[in-house]
């Protein structure tokens, strides 16, 4: 499932950001061909804003007929989610997998996602995938001005996909919305997903800065 009902204020310009071309195509495009083309996934269903009118500018038959489109997007993240789980369970049953991934990554690579799918296998809770911090962290004053740094060990930089079982995150999400990620949901509940290892190519498009990198990414040919 891939949320893309965000009007991506952060990134600007008159396009909301998963429209943007990348490398001739719409950022959207590049973040569902992987999940599109893995023989493991199904079907692949795109949340958009009901009001939507960009989408039906592009082209989506190559992708296949595994592609469908809900429009029922939300006021957040959570929302547009929580409104597509939502929407296809008449067809998705409480125990299947569900992966949800952001229309604003867009390199996501066949590798990151076949490891997801592999390393949660059977598990109980679900997982994400997510990269090591490698920065220095450093915690702040009121007055910016460093208090201390604070290890990274143990620390990770979550990514999406996330995958959870369809009546789980639902469950999840319908309890706590205030929430960034379908994890933080699922944590809510006291359950501990498992942290399944990425890199930085798999990073979200949040400032414009961003949009050259993934730019790049995608032209040298996606991450590990
Ligand atoms: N999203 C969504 N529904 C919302 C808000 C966000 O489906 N109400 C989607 C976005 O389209 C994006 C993903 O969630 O694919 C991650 O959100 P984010 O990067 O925050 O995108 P935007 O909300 O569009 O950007 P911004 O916060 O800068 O406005
Ligand atoms: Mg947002």
């Amino acid at each position: 499932m891939v949320p893309a009902a965000g009007t991506g204020m952060r990134v600007g310009g008159d396009l909301p950001k998963q429209y943007h071309l990348l490398a001739g195509r719409p950022m959207i495009r590049h973040a569902i061909e992987a999940l599109c083309a893995s023989p493991r996934i199904q079907r692949v269903f795109v949340v958009l804003a009901e009001r939507d009118e960009i989408w039906e500018r592009f082209d989506w038959t190559e992708l296949g007929v595994k592609l469908s489109v809900l429009r029922c997007g939300g006021a957040t993240r959570a929302d547009s989610v929580l409104n597509g789980l939502e929407a296809v369970s008449a067809v998705v049953k409480a125990d299947d997998w569900v992966l949800v991934h952001d229309a604003a990554r867009p390199c996501l690579s066949t590798a990151q996602l076949d490891a997801l799918i592999e390393q949660v296998g059977e598990d109980e809770v679900g997982g994400i995938l997510a990269a090591p911090v490698a920065d220095t962290l450093k915690l702040s004053t009121p007055g910016r001005r460093i208090e201390r740094t604070v290890s990274r060990e143990h620390l990770w930089q979550a990514q999406t996909p996330q995958m959870f079982r369809h009546g789980l995150l639902r469950e999840a999400l319908s309890r706590s919305r205030i929430v960034t990620d379908e994890a933080g949901a699922v944590e809510a509940l006291g359950r501990h997903p498992l942290l399944v290892a990425s890199d930085a190519s798999n990073l979200k498009v949040t400032y414009p800065a961003d949009l050259v990198l993934a730019e790049k990414i995608l032209l040298e040919g996606k991450g590990a």
